[in-house]
């Protein structure tokens, strides 16, 4: 590796794709099953995390999913998001962007105020606390109706000034982002930002469907735009990010090996690319880690990891102020822990 893992411990960082429920550790769970009498078919946590071997994203989402049955009250959810909060302040995150899913718990009968006034009022004591920014992102489950989906967006509206943007995530395949071009445009009109998961499992066609459809502000993994130089140069000239998480790719087999993950290949072709943690409970780490693990299996460089940072910022949605206020503190950090390269004379 040519970085210290101290420089990337400390240097700051921005995340742009984190399902909340995916932060869900092992611990917290069990504690949850037991304050509100759930069931879960495990007895410790090392059982828990036996179970997390997955051979693709459906397999994961079936432990997903019943990992949240145990989230019922607003205190939940609020200790849920302060231990994420918390966890990303020791890794120097100074700005994180939310995916919740509400169908998740509505569907459980949970109501939609349980969740979003839990979730908020940890993000409210986070900028206090950790001086941690923060957006929400509500996300439509894929796998479930249109219909479905214009339930919950009609339910958040009463939210829309604590929720920044709408997005789309769970089962991929099957389930094109064409399938939602009504609700996305329901949400614009709204007021609504968008995003979409597209191209982690399912065909550069999906891709183009999130950007000429859903008119995504950024993509949500997008790793199968490497298969398409026309998609690929599309996403170059018109600056649209690519939330990339890599420890999720490698836990759901969407990469075989970090040496062959396409981070490096992007940052050389100039993609807006960011690293992020997707679900770092399942996934085996939080930012720190995946930075780590990129920078070590693909030799990236300080100013690599520096321009990841660069780039969140920059495609994050947040007011010209605070991307301005992060420019700067990454450039203090940069300025103190980058040795001058001396020019040869
Ligand atoms: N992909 C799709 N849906 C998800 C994911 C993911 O990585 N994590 C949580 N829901
Ligand atoms: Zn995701």
């Amino acid at each position: 590796m040519l970085v210290s893992k101290e420089f990337v411990k400390n240097l700051p960082k921005v995340e742009l794709h984190l399902h909340i429920e995916g932060s869900l550790e092992p611990e917290l769970m069990f504690a949850l099953a037991k304050r509100n009498n759930v069931n879960i078919p495990f007895a410790t946590a090392d059982e828990i995390k036996k179970a997390y071997n997955f051979s693709n994203l459906q397999d994961f989402l079936d432990i997903y999913y019943q990992g949240m049955s145990v989230l019922k009250k607003e205190e939940d959810f609020y200790d849920l998001t302060y231990a994420y909060l918390k966890k990303i302040a020791s890794q120097n995150v100074m700005h994180t962007e939310i995916f919740f899913d509400p169908q998740g718990h509505t569907s459980r009968g949970i109501e939609f105020k349980t969740v979003i006034n839990g979730i908020t009022r940890a993000l409210d004591d986070a900028k206090d606390e950790f001086g941690i920014s923060s957006r929400l992102i509500m996300c439509f489950l894929r796998h479930l109706s249109e219909e479905d989906a214009f339930n919950s967006l009609n339910e958040a509206i009463p939210y829309k000034d604590r929720i920044i943007a709408v997005g789309l995530d769970s089962s991929e395949v099957g389930h094109p982002p064409a399938k939602f071009d009504r609700v996305f445009a329901k949400a614009r009109a709204e007021g609504f930002l968008t995003v979409a998961h597209a191209g982690e499992e399912g065909p550069p066609e999906y891709i183009y469907e999130a950007l000429d459809l859903l008119k995504v502000d950024r993509i949500d993994h997008g790793n199968r735009a490497m298969e398409n130089k026309d998609l690929l140069k599309r996403i170059i000239d018109e600056e649209k990010a690519l939330t990339v998480c890599p420890l999720s790719n490698l836990k759901l087999c969407v990469v075989d090996n970090l040496k062959n993950h396409p981070l490096k290949k992007m940052l050389g072709l100039g993609v807006k690319a960011t690293i992020n943690s997707d679900d770092p409970s399942y996934f085996g780490g939080y930012m720190t880690e995946n930075f780590i693990a990129v920078a070590q299996n693909l030799n990236l460089s300080m100013e690599d990891l520096a321009q990841l940072t660069e780039n969140a910022i920059e495609a994050s949605f947040v007011s010209a102020k605070r991307k301005y206020e992060m420019i700067r503190e990454l450039n203090n950090f940069l300025e103190n822990n980058i040795e001058p390269v001396s020019t040869a004379i």
